[in-house]
């Protein structure tokens, strides 16, 4: 593969006129989404950047100095598995779709679209974030998330123009077109239209949104079309890069906040505070399990049946065409919560979000940790999975994080407890200065343990 194809690519993109065509056509239009939406005012910085220039597990990325518009997005698939069957649902052992079942095209162009949607939107929420950067490291993380998640829009477009024809390419300019937050040309998801404009929101933001991204890639890779299940795969490889910084970047502010504590008022001192951190984990946890969907749900049973999205790690099942399984929901009845048995194909986005969750646990037993070794008692938990949901069977009604029914005026008088205030939000912006000299890092975070690729925290790693 050429790192210097004006499209890198191991598709093989040079023997499909066509194709090539089409996207040499949508690339300046991308440049000029990514001039107008990308991080605002580094765009003629040198950024240490990692490029994928292979999908093998070792060496499939290259480091150096890039400007973020001369960063090679690339279109990158795993090898094809030779006889890939489809791995579930009804057609269960069928050699797998190499190309857009006509029956399925409409509900597999709207997972693409959907999945392609929240890449540029992620961009868009983070544009301004470089301003207000705590360290260099932390500012070349942010950016290689920028032009990853860019990427990753080029690898859904890439779909969308080689398998969809006409419509996918009308698609692929609307994905340029909406805007985060714009009411009139809104992001498809909500947690994507929700501004993202400090650092604590950032981190929180890769832990917990980056972190459904995960799940739902893997429930596309285990895909029976070929195409996505390929593309999906790779992608999960660059995304790990991503719920590293939000979870290790969380993981800092909380080192920082408990050794604030032990010297006085962390406010007073400069620091974020405890139950600061904890409304902002309540609130991007909330809107990131809403993105899994509705917990009964058609489109789920209908998307597994037609082997198009499966679960996560399918391969950990033993029966991949669940008929005939139940599954025990809990739902909200005549303001009580009540279990029920629903048709398991239907509950799938539930079971993909209780992987999520306990994935997400395990990032607070981590930070948790570093209270105790820090000496403290305090700990950081996750709300009730119902607390504060926008989508699906909770949506609708109001509990306290503890999974408690309450009433809309108890959760009014109380949401302050519970998410983010206006002060709050005004406070942490209060902090945001700043900080550029190589090995210098803000007073609110704690430095990383490690560099980036075995260089040191005070590489420079953007030049300003
Ligand atoms: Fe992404
Ligand atoms: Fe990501």
């Amino acid at each position: 593969m050429n790192l210097y194809e004006r499209i890198p690519n191991n598709v093989n993109l040079s023997g499909d006129m066509k194709l090539q065509r089409a996207l040499e056509k949508w690339l300046p239009n991308f440049l000029d989404w990514w001039r107008e939406m990308g991080p605002d005012g580094f765009q003629e910085k040198d950024v240490w950047l990692r490029t994928a220039i292979d999908v093998g597990s070792e060496g499939w990325a290259h480091f150096d100095y890039v400007k973020m518009p001369d960063y090679r997005w690339g279109i990158f698939l795993e090898p094809a598995e030779p006889d890939a069957k489809v791995g579930f649902g009804d057609n269960y052992g069928r050699p797998a779709y190499q190309e857009v079942p006509g029956e399925f095209r409409n509900s597999l162009r709207r997972i693409i679209v959907t999945q392609g949607d929240t890449e540029p939107a992620s961009v868009e929420q983070q544009r301004e974030l470089g301003k207000t950067c705590p360290s260099l490291y932390d500012l070349r993380n942010l950016f290689q998330v920028n032009v990853e998640e860019g990427r990753h829009l080029w690898a859904m477009v890439y779909l969308l123009h080689g398998y969809f024809g006409r419509d996918g390419r009308d698609e692929a300019e609307a994905l340029l077109e909406r805007r985060s937050g714009n009411p009139d040309k809104p992001r498809i998801l909500e947690a994507f239209n929700q501004p993202c404009d400090d650092w604590l929101n950032f981190f929180a933001f890769t832990m917990f949104t980056d972190r459904d991204g995960k799940y739902q890639l893997s429930a596309l890779a285990e895909s029976g079309f070929e195409p996505l299940a390929r593309t999906c795969r790779f992608m999960l490889t660059e995304e790990a890069h991503h719920m590293f910084v939000g979870d290790t970047g969380l993981g800092r502010v909380v080192k920082r906040t408990a050794q604030l504590m032990k010297q006085g008022d962390v406010k007073e001192l400069g620091g974020i505070p405890l139950d600061i951190v904890q409304k902002y984990i309540n609130f991007w946890f909330s809107y990131s399990l809403d993105l899994f969907g509705g917990e009964i749900s058609s489109n789920s049973a209908d998307f597994f049946a037609a082997g198009l999205k499966g679960r996560y790690k399918e391969d950990q099942y033993e029966d991949h065409v669940i008929a005939d399984d139940q599954f025990t929901m809990v739902t909200v009845e005549g303001e009580q919560l009540k279990e029920r048995q629903v048709p398991l194909r239907n509950a799938l986005n539930e079971v993909l979000r209780g992987e999520y969750v306990r994935d997400c646990e395990k990032g607070l037993a981590r930070w948790n940790k570093i209270l105790t070794e820090e000496g403290l008692l305090e700990r950081l938990y996750l709300p009730s999975t119902l607390f504060h949901r926008h989508v699906g069977e909770y949506a609708g009604h109001d509990f306290d994080i503890a999974s408690k029914l309450i009433t809309k005026e108890e959760f009014e008088r109380r949401k302050d407890e519970w998410l983010p205030t206006m002060d709050d939000r005004e406070y942490v912006r209060s902090l945001m200065k700043p900080v550029t000299e190589p090995g210098k890092i803000a007073n609110w975070i704690a430095p990383p343990a490690a560099g980036i690729k075995g260089l040191p925290f005070e590489f420079e790693y953007v030049k300003l």
